[in-house]
């Protein structure tokens, strides 16, 4: 590649550019998330939003690096999975940009993104994944040249689950984030705490995971008068154990000593270090990559399609967007 290439994503929430240039490096996203002031997300809402926003945020990204369309000579989109008005969006303005520029379509597995920004920006070689976003939970390795899902959430993703207990509260979207710092101002006033009282489900059901019955139950606990603080606390105690429980045996199973973080969950304090904690037990490394790659961001599609683009593009006719692409139907073409 000679130019830049230029990331779209816009799966759910976020619509956002990034770049990446020639040598395959990576550039700081122009991003804009909807937060809507109650309920959740609607896919049509966030649709709308990701059109408005579109044509000042491309400017915002040219800008950055100072550059001219003419230096664009790709053009990468979020293919699958998410919410199919919102990924219409994103494939719909790349298609646009793409051809009015005369330079190649590439359409990438955004959960596969998440994983190559998080091996390029971290410079781990072959670690297990635990990807932990809104939508996604998956415990993820490299096997015969495909990112095979070894355990995965049966029913919502562990984001999906901390922003409806958050919205439940009277927290707007994102949730995560605000049950943190409950969950720290909790360990501020009770430095030595106890699960006594404060008791959730165990989400492990063999290598798989479920997080709606610790939802249900976490909203219990409030109805019975335990403070807020002290349930976002378990809360994330609970769930993330049980996510690294998971990749505690991927890893065992696999053989491999790296564990890498991905996904919004993953800008979690306390995740990184339940984590790194398993790691070294193992003799192992764990791996997380500077927040604004953990979250939606155009540039980690940038950088899959700069890789990918060496072996292939997309042409018009493939370009549909696919709203239940897996983690495991996208060959691994690069290195
Ligand atoms: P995907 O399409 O991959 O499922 P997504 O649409 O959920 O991604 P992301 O930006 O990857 O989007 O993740 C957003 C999620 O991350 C939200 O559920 C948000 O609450 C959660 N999150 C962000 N920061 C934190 C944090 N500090 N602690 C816990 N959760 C967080
Ligand atoms: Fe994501």
């Amino acid at each position: 590649m000679t130019g830049w290439t230029l990331g779209i994503e816009t799966t759910a929430h976020t619509f956002s550019f990034g770049l990446i240039d020639a040598d395959g490096l990576p550039y700081p996203s122009a991003s804009d998330i909807l937060r809507p002031d109650k309920g959740g997300i609607h896919p049509r809402e966030a649709a709308d939003h990701h059109k408005d926003v579109a044509a000042s945020l491309f400017t915002k990204a040219l800008d950055s690096q100072n550059l001219k369309p003419s230096d664009i000579s790709a053009i990468a989109y979020s293919q699958g999975p998410g919410l199919g008005p919102c990924l219409r969006v994103g494939a719909a303005v790349a298609r646009g940009l793409a051809t009015r520029m005369e330079v190649p379509l590439i359409g990438v597995n955004h959960c596969v993104a998440h994983i190559e920004i998080g091996r390029q920006q971290c410079g781990c070689d072959d670690p297990v994944l635990l990807y932990v976003s809104g939508g996604n939970t998956q415990v993820i390795a490299r096997l015969n040249g495909r990112y095979r899902v070894l355990g995965e959430t049966l029913d919502i993703g562990i984001g999906n689950m901390l922003d409806k207990f958050a919205r439940n509260q009277g927290i707007p979207f994102p949730g995560g984030p605000k049950i943190e710092q409950l969950a720290l101002q909790y360990l501020e006033r009770e430095p030595h705490p106890t699960m006594e009282g404060l008791q959730l489900p165990y989400a492990v059901r063999g290598m798989d995971l479920t997080f709606s019955g610790l939802l249900t139950a976490a909203q219990r606990l409030i109805d019975n008068g335990a403070p807020l603080d002290a349930v976002c606390w378990s809360l994330q105690e609970h769930a993330f154990a049980s996510c690294v429980e998971v990749a505690e045996r991927a890893m065992a199973h696999t053989g491999k000593s790296e564990l890498l973080l991905g996904g919004g969950v993953a800008c979690n304090q306390r995740i990184r270090t339940m984590c790194e904690e398993m790691a070294e037990d193992r003799e192992g490394r764990s791996f997380a990559p500077p927040k604004m790659y953990c979250i939606d961001n155009g540039t980690m599609i940038g950088l899959l399609g700069w890789l990918e683009l060496k072996k292939r593009n997309t042409s018009l006719e493939q370009s549909a967007i696919d709203q239940y692409l897996r983690t495991d139907q996208t060959p691994i073409v690069w290195s």
